[in-house]
Parts: C-alpha cells; structure tokens; sequence
C-alpha cells in the first residue's frame, strides 16, 4: 500500500484516461478558458454524465447557465431531456444565446434571463424536475433549497456544484477572510440544511471542488 498518494497525481491519472470526443464541448471550453468564464471542471463534467447517463432525466433545471458549457453537456450527454437553464448576467445571457442558437436543438433548452431568487418565487409549479444542477451564487443555495424542493419530482436528483468553495468550506471560519465568512456560514448551512433533511438522501463527493448529491424520497 502506497502511503500519502498524492491526490493530485491521483486526479490527473483519472483525467489522462477520460477523454471528450465531443468537438463542440471542446470548442466551447477552449472559449471559456480563453475568456475567463468559470465552468465545471472535468471531473465534475464526467460525474455528471454519469447521472444522466443512470437517470436519463426528461427534465432538467440548470441554474447558473454561463455561456452555456455545462448545458451543452446535460443535452449532448441525454438528447431527449428538456433543459431549463437560468441566467442573470447580462453578458453571460448574450453568450449564451449565440452558444444555444449554434449547438442545441432548440426545442430541447429554454434559457430565462432572470436572477434565480425571482425565478424560484415566481414558479408555483411543483414537482417538475428530475435533475437540478446547481452551480450559481453559492451563498443563495440555502435560500434556495425549498423552492428546488418543491420543483423536484419524487427521486428527482439534486446536484450542488463548488460546495468547499476552493477548499474554503472545509476551514474554521477564523481563517477565512471577514469578506467572505458570510457565504462560508451560509455554504455551511446549505450543506448541513441538506445532509439533515428528512425528504433528501444526501450525498458529499470530493470530486471537482465539491459536488453534493441529493435524491428527493
Ligand atoms: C460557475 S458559473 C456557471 C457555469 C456553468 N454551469 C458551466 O459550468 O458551464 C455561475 C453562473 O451563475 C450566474 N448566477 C449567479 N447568481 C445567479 C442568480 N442569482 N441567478 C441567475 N444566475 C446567477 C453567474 O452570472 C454565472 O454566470
């Protein structure tokens, strides 16, 4: 047995062995790189083939669009789901767009142009969602959660991306910067909120920066 592994070198023999053979997936991330857009790192882009691949969900909720990355992904990866993917930033929507006109079937992705909070007050629907990938402002997730509770079907599949926020959430809060104590209390809550509740089967992954998994009963 090997003591003290180095994870990294651990990381990058998984990642020598994945390979993405989807040109436009590759294209899009080469553009994300150039322009600075944070986007799923591959790890997570594997596990979450993974979950499509096992629920094959007819609807998803992506909230956290960017330029449109990880959802080129969920449909490339499951072409029949319809993806409901949310979007705050102006610049960020505009991208988007012209990304969504290029590489989907257009029937398969609605993209709304509205800050999730307003979103998820504004839906009274419930039970709707068989996957929701959450990857947008991290300190909101604990406001949040009932919404995307109510919105996902029974065994939908919960998806919280970033959750040790750079290895941030694992750390007391005395060695975090004052600034950002309040999105490490609330990431917190998020996470405890999620493990705790009795409607969630919940799942912590170290994979990417953190993935939690969270199946609705
Ligand atoms: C990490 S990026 C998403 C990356 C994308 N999921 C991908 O991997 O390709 C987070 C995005 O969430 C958006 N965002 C943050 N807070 C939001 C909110 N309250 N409502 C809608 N979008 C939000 C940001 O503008 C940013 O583009």
């Amino acid at each position: 047995m090997i003591e003290n592994i180095d994870e990294i070198r651990v990381q990058d023999f998984i990642m020598s062995l994945s390979s993405e053979t989807d040109d436009d997936i590759i294209k899009l991330k080469q553009y994300a790189i150039e322009n600075d857009v944070p986007i799923i790192r591959d790890e997570t882009k594997d596990f979450l083939k993974l979950i499509l691949n096992i629920k094959k969900p007819n609807d998803i909720l992506e909230i956290g669009t960017a330029i449109a990355y990880s959802s080129l992904v969920m449909h490339r990866n499951c072409k029949s789901a319809k993806i409901v993917t949310l979007e705050d930033f102006p610049r960020r929507v505009k991208e988007a767009r012209e990304n969504i006109e290029k590489y989907f079937d257009r029937d398969k992705i609605e993209l709304i142009d509205k800050d999730a909070s307003i979103y998820l007050k504004e839906n009274k629907d419930s039970e709707c969602f068989d996957l929701v990938f959450l990857d947008a402002a991290k300190g909101q997730y604990i406001n949040w959660i009932d919404d995307i509770k109510r919105l996902m079907r029974k065994d939908a599949i919960l998806i919280a991306d970033n959750i040790f926020k750079d290895g941030e959430i694992i750390e007391s809060k005395f060695l975090i910067k004052k600034r950002d104590r309040t999105i490490h209390k609330r990431m917190r809550e998020f996470l405890k909120s999620i493990t705790d509740d009795k409607e969630l089967n919940t799942y912590i992954f170290n994979i990417g920066d953190g993935i939690s998994v969270s199946i609705k009963k």
